[in-house]
């Protein structure tokens, strides 16, 4: 339970002990306040959702609060555009944006989770008592939250959950029913996929965690709560990672004793599944921070790789590799199941501009390959920007480099996601229950 005491900033919400007519929030109240801190600080900035969990309110909840302060936060930017809709039927003027992200709350716990509808407006206009600025509005929240209610619940329409730039876009590189079907995967909280250290340990680590084995193998565990207590996890048998992530290092097909280079390796999943393949792994990432989760990760499940901080650009090192994975910065637009925030915090423009940087960094991972060697490209973005048009680039760029098919379902990849280019374009909705959005193509140094 969390004390108001001195003044603090929630959301849009400044609370003081002398503005409140409670000056102790309880379980229940300080997880709405903390989910709507968190929902903020995704739609203010990119990252934000991140950051906010490690600070307060939210890190202060006590570890049930904390998942429904999660859960209320993910569903709301899940449905934010089908809520926005709803709301904006029921505005005459637009209320402050603290009133609105109120009401955003409210209409989440009304429509998408199990709450009493009694519960979701009390609750919604006792957290408005508590700040000046959305007090007088309180019988606002109380008429549109009872009018939203009355209306009999529909399925949201799969567009109303994606910005408008972003289905134009997606309906220009998939066609309609492409991207109706990606865009309806939003609504969806996914499983936990995990990568084995030793895919022999499938078919034992499936029973023990009751999870379900995808090609590759990746196991989906349906379970919910902290990973730390699942079996395997201190053992170092597994590591979280989605089924689409854990496709492009499998197309290395790096053998035992091989050289390869991880260019934008942080956090690490696919440095740990070079290593598993018996690799001689060099993993490079120019976040420390980021690095420091793979030194946990490598410690974890007692693999080794050689880890290198540097800008993966101008990294002064002599050695050419074997194979070379470039997993490269990128506007993430494929990862909206997890991250839901992507599809809120990206602009139009960061696509022109990471496409920028993507081309420089396949530049620099294509002269890292030793002859022979080979080169894996890939982003976990929607936007062929970022991936058809990066491929073919880089071939026009570098005649040493030839495209090396990837074979339908090759690596675990869905066989729907296969390209006459022979690339891959991974689709949210390639897999039942769903997977990350994926661009990876592979190359052949001569
Ligand atoms: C998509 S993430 C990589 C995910 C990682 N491959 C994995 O499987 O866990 C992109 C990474 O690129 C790193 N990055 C961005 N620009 C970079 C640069 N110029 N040099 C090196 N790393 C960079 C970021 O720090 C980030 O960790």
């Amino acid at each position: 339970m969390t004390a108001a005491r001195g003044r603090r900033t929630a959301c849009c919400v400044t609370l003081t002990p002398d503005d409140s007519p409670e000056s102790e929030l309880s379980g229940g109240l300080a997880a709405r306040e903390a989910a709507l801190s968190l929902a903020q600080a995704a739609l203010d900035r990119r990252g934000g959702l991140e950051e906010a969990m490690e600070q307060a309110p939210f890190s202060k909840l006590e570890p049930r609060d904390r998942a429904f302060a999660r859960m209320l936060a993910m569903t709301l930017l899940r449905r934010l555009g089908a809520i926005d809709a709803r709301l904006q039927a029921r505005l005459a003027k637009e209320p402050p944006e603290s009133v609105v992200m109120l009401l955003r709350l409210g209409v989440v716990q009304a429509l998408y989770l199990d709450t009493p509808a009694f519960a979701a407006v009390d609750t919604t206009v006792r957290l408005a008592e508590r700040s000046k600025t959305t007090r007088p509005f309180k019988g606002l929240i109380n008429g549109v939250l009872r009018g939203i209610l009355r209306d009999p619940p529909r399925e949201d329409d799969p567009e109303s959950l994606v910005p408008g730039w972003l289905f134009a876009r997606w309906r220009a590189a998939y066609g309609e029913a492409g991207a109706r079907a990606i865009a309806a995967m939003v609504a969806f909280e996914p499983a936990t996929d995990l990568t084995l250290r030793d895919t022999a340990e499938a078919a034992e680590l499936a029973a023990l965690l009751e999870a379900e084995i995808l090609p590759g193998p990746s196991l989906r565990v349906r379970q919910h709560g902290d990973v730390a207590g699942w079996s395997g996890y201190h053992e170092g048998r597994w590591w979280v990672q989605d089924a689409a992530a854990a496709v492009p290092a499998r197309l290395l097909r790096i053998a035992a004793g091989e050289t390869v280079l991880d260019l934008c390796a942080a956090p690490g999943g696919k440095t740990l599944e070079l290593a598993a393949a018996g690799g001689k792994v060099t993993a490079l990432d120019r976040s420390g921070a980021r690095l420091g989760r793979l030194r946990q990760a490598l410690q974890r499940t007692g693999l080794v790789a050689e880890i290198v901080t540097a800008d993966a650009a101008t990294w002064r090192d002599p050695r050419r590799f074997a194979g070379v994975l470039l997993d490269a910065p990128c506007s993430a637009t494929g990862t909206f199941r997890r991250h839901p925030d992507v599809l809120w915090g990206s602009k139009p423009a960061d696509i022109a501009s990471l496409a920028g940087v993507q081309a420089r960094l396949l530049d620099a991972a294509a002269d890292r390959v030793e002859a022979g060697g080979r080169l894996i490209y890939c982003v976990c973005s929607l936007e062929p920007e970022e991936g058809e048009a990066q491929a073919a680039a880089l071939l026009k760029r570098r005649p040493d480099l030839s495209p090396w098919a990837i074979e339908a379902g090759e690596g675990g990849s869905p066989m729907a996601s296969a390209t006459p280019a022979g690339t891959l374009r991974i689709l949210p909705h390639h897999l039942d229950g769903g997977l990350d959005g994926f661009f990876v193509a592979r190359f052949r140094k001569s």
